[in-house]
């Protein structure tokens, strides 16, 4: 009895927070965690002011061994910070960023008339990491112009490599050679390991981590999926689907930072969700070969071999035109709201 007055206070508590929530600042919220994250850990919280939104690292988050200075942390949460400003701006709202030292960023949000909403802000829920194979069209020359001309934050290079081009050939090898080295690691397969959602009752369990759906397996009993999956974490296995998929892309895409700050890495973020939602309204997939960038030495030589020595490669993505693949889940906004 005690135990369910218990849940029924923590319960009211919970809806009274989220319900005293100006309904502007929660819809912000809840297109913000529609935003990648590296192993879809959402590593974000949120706190909610009079005029403004922080946006604050969660440290539980973290990915020690494939991002061991939380670079891809930061990236991620530059990139909800990007569609929060894109659904303040739907609703009628002016945005004005700050990152102070610890990589807490606000958001001051100013209502006006005069807001001009962000016709982007569409899709936002349609955006989704495609690791299917591609059909191998090549994106037309003007929908290149049109990605290549949208504005990007100070910092920040973007590199794009046609299929066919001696810097697109200069390329798999370093994924070749960053699946080797990721693959031979047992902390870093057994990071990922971790993350696996391995079928519908799992992923349903925890709203979060990398969904057997996403990578096109059916919803079978964990004992059945788990050593399946489990096999598919090898070097080989790793580069025989991503030969296919380098082999079915359109274009690379390198983004780098001049100075790899956490400052950087937040507005690498932004740049790229704004690729990320431009390509997706011109039907075009997207999806990653993190694994050069992540491995800092492969990721000197490769920048050494793309005539962009003194950049950081931070990160890759090919894309393309694929079909439609499954959603990834998110946890309620509720839970990432902190007071
Ligand atoms: C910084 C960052 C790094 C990522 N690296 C990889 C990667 O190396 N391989 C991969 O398959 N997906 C990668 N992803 C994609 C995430 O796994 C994906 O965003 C997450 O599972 C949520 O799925 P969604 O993008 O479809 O919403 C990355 C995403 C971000 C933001």
């Amino acid at each position: 009895m005690k135990k369910i007055f218990l849940v029924l206070i923590v319960t009211f508590n919970y809806m009274y927070t989220i319900n005293a929530q100006n309904p502007d600042f929660l819809f912000m919220v809840e297109q913000a965690i529609k935003a990648p994250s590296g192993h879809n850990t959402q590593p974000w919280l949120f706190k909610i002011n009079d005029s403004s939104i922080e946006l604050h690292p969660n440290p539980d988050k973290s990915l020690p061994v494939v991002d061991f200075d939380n670079r891809e942390l930061f990236v991620s949460l530059g990139c909800a910070t990007e569609n929060l400003c894109i659904a303040a701006s739907y609703k009628g709202y002016k945005t004005d960023v700050s990152i102070n030292e610890e990589g807490t960023i606000t958001i001051k949000l100013l209502q006006t008339g005069s807001a001009t909403p962000d016709p982007l802000s569409e899709q936002i829920a349609v955006r989704q990491t495609n690791r299917s194979i591609y059909n191998g069209n090549i994106i037309p020359g003007d929908s290149i112009r049109i990605l290549k001309a949208i504005p990007v934050n100070p910092g920040i290079e973007i590199h794009f490599y046609e299929s066919g081009t001696a810097e697109f050939d200069t390329i798999p090898a370093f994924i070749y050679k960053g699946n080797r080295i990721q693959m031979g690691d047992e902390a870093f397969q057994k990071e990922l390991r971790n993350w696996m959602r391995y079928n519908k009752k799992h992923q349903d369990e925890t709203n979060d981590g990398l969904s057997y759906a996403v990578f096109g397996a059916p919803n079978l009993p964990k004992f059945i999926v788990k050593p399946i999956m489990a096999k598919a974490i090898s070097e080989k296995s790793q580069n025989n689907g991503d030969r296919k998929k380098l082999k079915s892309a359109s274009h690379l895409v390198l983004f780098t930072t001049k100075n790899n700050t956490v400052e950087d890495w937040i507005n690498l973020g932004r740049s790229l969700e704004r690729i990320l939602l431009k390509s997706t309204e011109m039907g075009i997939a997207h999806s990653y070969f993190n694994q050069p960038n992540e491995i800092r030495e492969l990721a000197e030589q490769m920048a050494e071999s793309l005539n962009i020595s003194g950049e950081y490669p931070t990160i890759l993505i090919r894309l393309g035109y694929g079909e439609k693949m499954p959603y990834s889940k998110r946890k309620d906004a509720g839970e990432v709201i902190i007071n």
